[in-house]
């Protein structure tokens, strides 16, 4: 893991019930295609990235928990259909399955792709992937860290 990671320049705090105005401030402050959610079991990435998808403009498909390891939906932005791959590799057991998978597909797509589970795949992740640590901080609250190389200033 490189050093890099240790250091943050976004912290964000999110509050369950300001999860929407939460996802519409990191995508202003945050740019990239591949988006690496870190966090324990419940650290609120799955919730998160539903958030981001809702204001990307994802219409529907977000909101039912699916247990595959490979999520696709949609947006249109501009008249024009693009794709957000949702990975959720917490079932895997190697690299090698997640290659199988077709998990590279998706991270080298140039959609946007959002990753439970990122460490799993530490090796196939594309050198600009933005890095996202979430940690509990209350029962409705949640820290972001961004790591340093993705903000937008
Ligand atoms: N601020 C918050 N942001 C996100 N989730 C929150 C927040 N506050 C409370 N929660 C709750 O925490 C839980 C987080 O579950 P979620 O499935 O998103 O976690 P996860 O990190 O994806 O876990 P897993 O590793 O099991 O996939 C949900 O029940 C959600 O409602
Ligand atoms: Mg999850």
């Amino acid at each position: 893991m490189n050093n890099l990671h240790l250091f943050y320049s976004m912290e964000l705090v999110v509050q369950l019930d300001q999860i929407h105005e939460a996802a519409r401030m990191f995508l202003q402050k945050v740019e990239g295609k591949v988006f690496a959610l870190h966090g324990e079991m419940g650290a609120g990435k799955t919730t998160f990235i539903s958030a981001l998808c809702v204001a990307l403009g994802v219409s529907s498909g977000t909101g039912s928990p699916t247990f595959s390891l490979i999520n696709e939906y949609v947006f249109v932005d501009k008249g024009k259909s693009n794709s957000i791959f949702h990975l959720d590799l917490y079932r895997i057991k190697d690299e090698a399955e997640a290659i199988n998978a077709g998990v590279e597909d998706c991270l080298y797509s140039g959609s946007i792709c959002f990753v439970e589970w990122p460490e799993k795949i530490s090796s196939l992740l594309p050198d600009d992937t933005v890095h996202v640590y979430l940690t509990v901080t209350g029962e409705k609250s949640r820290l972001l860290k961004i790591a340093d190389s993705a903000t937008k200033f």
